[in-house]
């Protein structure tokens, strides 16, 4: 499947209760020979109104942390775990993501990234290990198949707390170093 027909049938996916209450399918965006991808949870209320990952505040401070460091954000891929908002921005529930899950996988398939960076805990549960604990294991690396796997904060919870803004700036660092090396 090419990521275009991918794209269409995720389009009108109707595998779960979510395909009800959104606006816009969150398919995802940027470059689809990218070696870094990022993975997030779920679109907001923005991304829901626009169709695009991580356009709200969130996304405005993840950009300027790949502004800081020299990462071009059209030269990486962005998604996120679910396509579609949960109502009033809930976690997702299990079913939601198990529904959702095959998406992502084609997508990874297709664009066959050599650096997977998961944003915030719920991606990191699902994609690197389902103990994680973002507060320790933030810019950790693991590697998973032909994958670099590593989590770093959700900018939501540097919205939250700014405490953390500094480990978010070394791990993006450690990230921009890491892609100079491919
Ligand atoms: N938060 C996410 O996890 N993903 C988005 O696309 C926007 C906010």
């Amino acid at each position: 499947m090419d990521m275009e027909t991918l794209r269409r049938s995720c389009g009108a996916c109707d595998k779960c209760r979510l395909a009800e209450t959104r606006t816009n399918v969150v398919f995802g965006v940027g470059s689809e020979d990218a070696d870094l991808m990022f993975v997030g949870e779920a679109p907001g209320e923005n991304e829901d109104l626009s169709g695009i990952p991580f356009v709200g505040r969130a996304g405005k401070l993840l950009d300027s942390y790949l502004t800081a460091v020299g990462i071009d954000r059209d030269s990486v891929y962005i998604a996120n775990i679910l396509k579609c908002r949960p109502p009033k921005n809930r976690d997702p529930l299990p079913d939601e993501e198990d529904a959702c899950m095959p998406y992502l996988r084609e997508q990874v398939r297709l664009i066959r990234p050599k650096i997977i960076v998961c944003l915030g805990r719920i991606a990191a549960m699902r994609l690197i290990k389902p103990d994680f604990k973002i507060t320790q294991e933030h810019g950790v690396w693991f590697r998973r198949g032909s994958f670099e796997m590593s989590a770093f904060y959700h900018p939501s919870a540097l919205l939250r707390d700014p405490r953390k803004r500094e480990d978010m700036l070394n791990d993006m660092q450690a990230l921009a170093e890491k892609l100079k090396t491919l």
